[in-house]
């Protein structure tokens, strides 16, 4: 198996961060999985594309890149079952799939990474989330070295969540998914700006449109370091809800059940002025505040101050606790924010 020492990484991360990795693997089948050292002791961080990916220190821990391509269509009567490598870009999944008549993941478009990430994190946009069409994941058990195949309710999706960060975290690696699109489809065109699009709009219609969305919100990674949405959107109860709609009227929120609201952070933060907010070589994207920016070869570290800052003004101002969707990674492993302060990952055996 392919294994580099004291690799940058700067090319691996949509922040643009300089990191040095004493050890990095890249598998690429069963048989390299099965012949990775034990990483009982060893702090590792598995990763996709790095487009969801802080690293904070000069070291990072060992790294596990898959390397599992490959892509297979068959036709199931009334829907088609895309089996896809873990690490086939997301985006070129979507496009191959509206190219070749098969619809759903339109609504997905341009979301950077990998396939093999989109479970983890359950993507979503647009009204869309990948559980919509998972119907499984192949998943290397490293303490079985066995591959296990679950099903999409093994995997217990949530908003921006599902196993693979909860029960199943570390535990094993992600090399491929099963997708089902069923053959009778219908545009989903519910969220706010595909709203204006006819409602016998075509899928390539609907990914073009949610092309422009992105373009105009969100920065090229490319041109300016960031790693989309740097927070998720919070979930309140009604009581809190009541309170601050009275104060906020026109604040957008999203009723999930009876006594849970999601709010938009993005929202939270603007209304806190911080929208455009620039300290040093790091900044809040002008057009779209959820969104963290690197200006400048900024460090890690300062990204996550101003993280930090971010989330005590909305607590402040608004009594709300924001947790990031981005996943901080330090030479010890991954961390959390909690409490406004960074800890240890626990896992949970
Ligand atoms: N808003 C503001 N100011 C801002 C940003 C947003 O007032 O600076 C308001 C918007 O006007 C809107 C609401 O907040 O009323 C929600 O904004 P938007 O529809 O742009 O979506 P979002 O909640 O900011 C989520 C996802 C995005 C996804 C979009 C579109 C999360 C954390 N983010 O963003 O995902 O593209 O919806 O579906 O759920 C990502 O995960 O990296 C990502 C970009």
């Amino acid at each position: 198996m392919k294994c580099l020492h004291n690799e940058s990484l700067l090319k691996h991360n949509s922040f643009n961060i300089e990191t040095t990795c004493a050890d990095i693997y890249y598998p690429e089948s069963i048989c390299d999985l099965e012949s990775l050292p034990s990483l009982d002791n060893t702090p590792f961080y598995i990763l996709g594309e790095g487009s969801n990916t802080l690293f904070t220190d000069e070291k990072s821990p060992t790294i596990i890149k898959p390397n599992f391509k490959g892509l297979k269509v068959s036709d199931k009567g009334d829907c088609y079952c895309v089996h896809v490598g873990a690490s086939e870009n997301w985006h070129d999944l979507v496009s191959f799939c509206i190219k070749q008549n098969i619809f759903g993941l339109e609504n997905l478009a341009l979301i950077p990474g990998s396939v093999g990430a989109a479970p983890v994190q359950n993507i979503g946009a647009y009204g869309v989330d990948f559980s919509d069409y998972c119907y499984e994941v192949e998943w290397f058990n490293l303490k079985t070295r066995k591959v296990e195949l679950l099903s999409k309710n093994e995997c217990e999706f949530g908003y921006r969540d599902s196993i693979f960060k909860g029960a199943l975290y570390n535990k094993g690696i992600i090399i491929g998914a099963t997708l089902h699109f069923p053959k009778k489809w219908q545009a989903n065109l519910a969220y706010s700006g595909l709203d204006s699009l006819p409602s016998d709009s075509i899928a390539a219609d609907v990914m073009a449109k949610v092309i422009e969305l992105r373009m105009s919100k969100l920065p090229d990674p490319r041109l300016l370091p960031n790693a989309g949405s740097f927070f998720k959107n919070p979930v309140v109860d009604g009581i809190k809800f009541k309170q601050l709609q009275s104060q906020y009227p026109n604040m957008p929120s999203y009723k999930q059940s009876e006594d849970e609201i999601k709010l938009a952070a993005g929202w939270l933060i603007d209304q806190a002025g911080l929208k455009g907010y620039r300290i040093g070589k790091v900044g809040i994207h002008d057009k779209q505040a959820l969104v963290l920016v690197n200006y400048n070869s900024g460090s890690g570290q300062e990204i996550v101050s101003l993280a930090q800052l971010i989330q005590e003004r909305v607590l402040t101002d608004f009594g709300v606790i924001i947790e990031p969707e981005v996943r901080t990674v330090t030479e010890k492993g991954e961390v959390k924010f909690s409490n406004l302060s960074i800890v240890q990952m626990q896992e949970t055996s």
